[in-house]
């Protein structure tokens, strides 16, 4: 840290003694001279408001180099206004400013790919956006079947980079979305049920910590931080690199079929039946969406079988349902993954999470929430209003595989479950809050329901919650208790609570 030292004294910064217990006072500060200190420091990997980069980066929008290293963050809610944007090339770049932003106390956020909708999760008014997409190397280990995969990575360029070698990861089911995020809040991959959540997946984690260090997490090294890693989004540090086991790439069956809506209830029955087959097969794995708007809605299944053969029994219950489209066919599981790019969704971005056992009382106060309550007229009544909602079926082997390969800090209850979402696009920010509460009662329309059956679970995905769902509180008592004792650790002035204010937060120390 001698070089941090020098470089917060040169600032003319109070170093913050990282001892002291408890949480530190803000103090005040001048972030404008933070980045023009660090633009010296740091040229060509800091961007300043005045300069050309800085408007690209800001929205993630302008600059189009490559498809991989620039695209929007999936929602224009994410669109904030730095006081200055850091890209580091190396992970030594990464502590060293780490440090000069916590001993100057200077508020940060942390991007990947900048698909979380949240608006503050990833981006930051006034303060210090550390732009991660830079560290975009995929490194393959045949020997050891694992790959080291940059954290500021798209998983599509994971899966073309690994195909060359045959291989693939329990990652991301759409090409565009981030590493980082997606590890960090867990994971739902398509080869879940198989194989467990995406986080559950990793051997390592490659972590830059509040004190400027540079540390594994493993099952060896640091097991809690491990632990916490696998579900504590941006608690715990700033990962560079994330090693996970590789799965040999192979012929699979899957694609897309597309049905009217009237054809949702019988689409719920199959799916109850799907979920609730004595002996669920787990190489099947699918995605129920419907999407409404004022002009029009449709039902789609994304299913996918991760075996050589067309048509299993497994999604039986979905055959004689009629489509109107239906993309099915054999080809590698890369090909299947490369059809599944980004859809067409409108700009603004909102979405809600809920998880239960499948019931079919519950399935059945869905469809009618979804298709004819107020709430519904409320999103399709706004510019672009897009509702979209989703079953995902989770099955009590993708929780013990979670537990085989070390645990993670989900606290999922073991049984099948479905995780579902209500997915919100429109156009405007005046119509954010509209959409936002409507979409919130939805939600707990929902949750009543299950609540009603009895089978409504804790669990909150991460990946799918709003900015005001309470994700670690869903976690269970034990398990934030472990998070926080971690952090009492890793992060004794909780630099990641105060500094970074966006994100699931863990609760405050008490
Ligand atoms: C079209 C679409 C498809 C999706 N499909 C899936 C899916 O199949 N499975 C699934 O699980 N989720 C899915 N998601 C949800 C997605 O996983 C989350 O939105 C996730 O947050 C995206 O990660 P990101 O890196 O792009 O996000 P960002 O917005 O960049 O980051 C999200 C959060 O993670 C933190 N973070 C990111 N990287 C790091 C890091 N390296 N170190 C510390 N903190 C970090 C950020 O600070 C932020 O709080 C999908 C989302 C979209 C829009
Ligand atoms: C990948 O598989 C293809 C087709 O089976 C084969 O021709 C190729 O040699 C393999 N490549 C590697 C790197 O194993
Ligand atoms: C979950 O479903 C599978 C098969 O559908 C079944 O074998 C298993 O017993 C179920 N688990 C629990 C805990 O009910």
């Amino acid at each position: 840290m001698v070089f941090s030292t020098l470089f917060s004294a040169a600032l003319g910064l109070a170093f913050v003694p990282s001892t002291l217990g408890g949480v530190l006072p803000i103090c005040p500060r001048d972030v404008a001279a933070v980045c023009s200190s660090l633009n010296t420091n740091f040229g060509t990997s800091i961007a300043q408001s005045t300069e050309p980069e800085y408007a690209g980066l800001r929205t993630e929008n302008c600059v189009p180099q490559s498809p991989f290293l620039y695209r929007p963050h999936r929602s224009e809610t994410a669109w904030r206004t730095p006081a200055c944007i850091f890209r580091p090339s190396s992970a030594s770049d990464l502590q060293d400013v780490v440090t000069v932003l916590v001993g100057s106390n200077t508020p940060f956020a942390i991007r990947s790919g900048g698909h979380s909708p949240d608006p503050h999760a990833a981006n930051i008014d006034g303060g210090v956006l550390i732009d991660l997409s830079l560290f975009n190397t995929v490194t393959y280990d045949a020997i050891n079947n694992v790959a080291v995969i940059g954290a500021g990575l798209r998983w599509g360029e994971v899966y073309s980079q690994l195909a060359l070698h045959n291989v693939t990861v329990v990652g991301g089911r759409v090409l565009d979305v981030g590493v980082g995020g997606l590890l960090l809040g867990s994971g739902l991959s398509y080869l879940s049920d198989l194989y467990g959540l995406a986080c559950d997946n990793v051997v390592n984690f490659e972590v830059v910590l509040a004190d400027g260090s540079l540390v594994n997490a493993n099952a060896v090294d640091n097991p809690e931080l491990f632990w916490s890693l696998k579900g504590g989004g941006n608690n715990f540090g700033i990962v560079t690199a994330f090693t996970l086991t590789t799965i040999a790439d192979r012929q699979v069956w899957g694609g897309l079929k597309l049905y009217d809506i009237e054809y949702l209830p019988d689409l719920y029955t199959a799916m109850l039946e799907y979920q609730t087959a004595a002996e669920k097969d787990l190489y099947a794995n699918l995605m129920l969406q419907g999407f409404i708007t004022s002009s029009g809605a449709a039902v789609q299944l994304n299913l996918i079988y991760f075996k050589d053969e067309v048509a299993p029994a497994a999604f039986a219950p979905f055959y004689s349902i009629p489509t109107t489209a239906d993309t099915t066919t054999l080809s590698s599981f890369t090909d299947f993954l490369a059809t599944q790019g980004p859809a067409m969704f409108p700009p603004r971005v909102d979405w809600h999470s809920s998880s239960f056992e499948p019931n079919a009382d519950v399935y059945s106060a869905i469809h009618d929430i979804v298709t004819s309550s107020a709430e519904l007229s409320t999103i399709t009544g706004v510019t672009s209003g897009t509702l979209a909602f989703g079953v995902q079926p989770i099955t009590t082997n993708l929780i013990e595989q979670g537990i085989l390969k070390g645990g993670n800090a989900l606290g999922l209850s073991n049984v099948n479950q479905t995780w579902h979402v209500i997915d919100l696009g429109w156009q405007s920010s005046a119509d954010d809050t509209t959409v936002h509460t409507a979409a919130k009662t939805m939600k707990e329309d929902i949750i009543a329901a299950a609540v009603g059956e009895s089978v409504d679970l804790d669990y909150i995905f991460a990946n799918d919650a709003s900015w005001d769902q309470d994700v670690f509180g869903s976690y269970g008592s034990v398990n934030i208790a472990r998070l926080k004792a971690a952090q009492a650790i890793y992060d004794p002035t909780e630099v990641f609570q105060r500094l970074v204010p966006g994100g699931f937060k863990l609760p405050p120390t008490v």
